[in-house]
């Protein structure tokens, strides 16, 4: 039997151990939070996963490893890479796509259009990049970020000092995109170089953080093609073999940028977890094992996930969920043993045949779980 390390142990892991159940495969997780979400389908190895000698410790004796989050030491996974150990995707991927600024400039220099972005290395970077671009800017954590945390909408000049000293060290600054709508491609990619993508689906954000995905997109086909091909050439750029969720912009015009990139199973792949014929999670860990990857595809003309935030700071209650069921909705709790507000607790997905219906029956059930 292989042995397979995550590095991380949220609730990316946990679906993947979860997935994994029956492969013939034993997961290890490197979590710091005591009991954390996939424990409950791997075995936890209490650590830090951002520090260096904990991840090469961990990774020492697997036959296999991936990750689940950016903040993974990529030092420690390059060096375990040399010592022999597999390792999917490529580590070398994870060190340019961990920090945004660099990956901004690795897209540019691939030819991979963005919005207008700089480096910021005071307060009057943020004033000159604001004079060509005008207000709202967004001010972004190079590092270590997600849902939102790390960002601040900046609307004049008066707001720049406060959103720098919330933010800390290492920022760097985007132009605001006027979109129309955010777009996602969640891409698989086997070690003998098959690729396939999911659909290209619809994302809403609220506050910066994902709040509903929708697939198919209602796009017309021609953007639906330029964002396939656009993930496709992301592809070509980026090695190793796992699944990526490229999470895009679409202009008013009709122009398809590149918002981000995550070198691992995404939020707007949670959908394929009971919306398709193999979820993204199964996916990740069959590209991971060097198995044959499976053709996705959606069990229904609509499939739409709503994630579940927390409104509250306190442990964990999941209420309601009899009754989301009830309704027809696949509903996925993560585990996590404290709720806090706007905190990803799990997520609620409803397959039909139209985006009418099943929007309808998930803000139905949606609205029955507490948490
Ligand atoms: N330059 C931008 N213009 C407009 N909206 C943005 C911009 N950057 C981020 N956002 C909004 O914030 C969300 C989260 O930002 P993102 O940089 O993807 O951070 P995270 O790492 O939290 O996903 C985006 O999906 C989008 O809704
Ligand atoms: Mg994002």
């Amino acid at each position: 039997m292989k042995t397979v390390g995550i590095v991380g142990g949220g609730q990316l892991g946990r679906m993947m151990a979860m997935e994994a159940k029956d492969l013939d495969v034993e997961i290890f997780v490197l979590d710091p939070t005591p009991n954390c979400p996939a424990s409950e389908f791997a075995t936890q190895v209490e650590g830090d996963f951002s520090d260096k000698n904990t991840v090469l410790e961990f990774g020492k004796d697997k036959d296999v490893l991936t990750f689940e989050i950016e903040s993974a030491n990529a030092d420690a996974l390059i060096e375990l890479e040399e010592r022999g150990i597999e390792i999917h995707p490529s580590p070398k991927t994870l060190s340019i796509i961990k920090d945004k600024f660099k990956q901004k400039e690795f897209l540019t220099e691939h030819g991979i259009p963005v919005g207008s972005y700089a480096k910021v290395e005071s307060s009057e970077d943020v004033k000159d990049f604001a004079k060509k671009h005008d207000y709202p800017v967004v001010l972004k954590s190079r590092r270590g970020a997600y849902d939102g945390c790390g960002n601040r909408t900046v609307e004049n000049e008066e707001q720049i000092e406060s959103a720098m000293s919330e933010l800390g060290e290492g920022l760097y600054i985007e132009a605001w995109v006027p979109f129309s709508k955010e777009l996602a491609v969640v891409v698989a990619r086997g070690q003998d170089g098959t690729v396939y993508p999911y659909p290209v689906v619809e994302t809403i954000h609220t506050d910066h953080i994902c709040d509903l995905v929708a697939s198919p997109a209602d796009v017309d086909e021609k953007v639906a093609e330029k964002a396939s091909a656009l993930s496709a050439k992301i592809m070509e750029v980026f090695h190793g073999a796992g699944v990526f969720g490229i999470e895009m912009f679409l202009t008013k015009e009709g122009e398809v940028l590149i918002n981000e990139i995550a070198p691992r199973v995404h939020n707007s792949g949670h959908l394929t977890l009971g919306g398709a014929n193999i979820s993204q999670f199964k996916q990740h860990v069959l590209a991971v094992l060097g198995e044959s990857l499976v053709e996705p595809l959606l069990k229904g003309k609509a499939v739409i996930m709503k994630n579940i935030l927390g409104t509250r700071n306190a442990p964990a209650k999941p209420t309601g969920i009899e009754g989301a069921e009830a309704l027809g909705a696949l509903v996925e709790i993560y585990g996590k043993h404290d709720t806090k507000v706007k905190r990803k607790m799990g997520h609620v997905t409803v397959v039909g045949e139209s985006p009418e219906e099943v929007k309808q029956i998930i803000l139905k059930a949606h609205s029955l779980i507490s948490i």
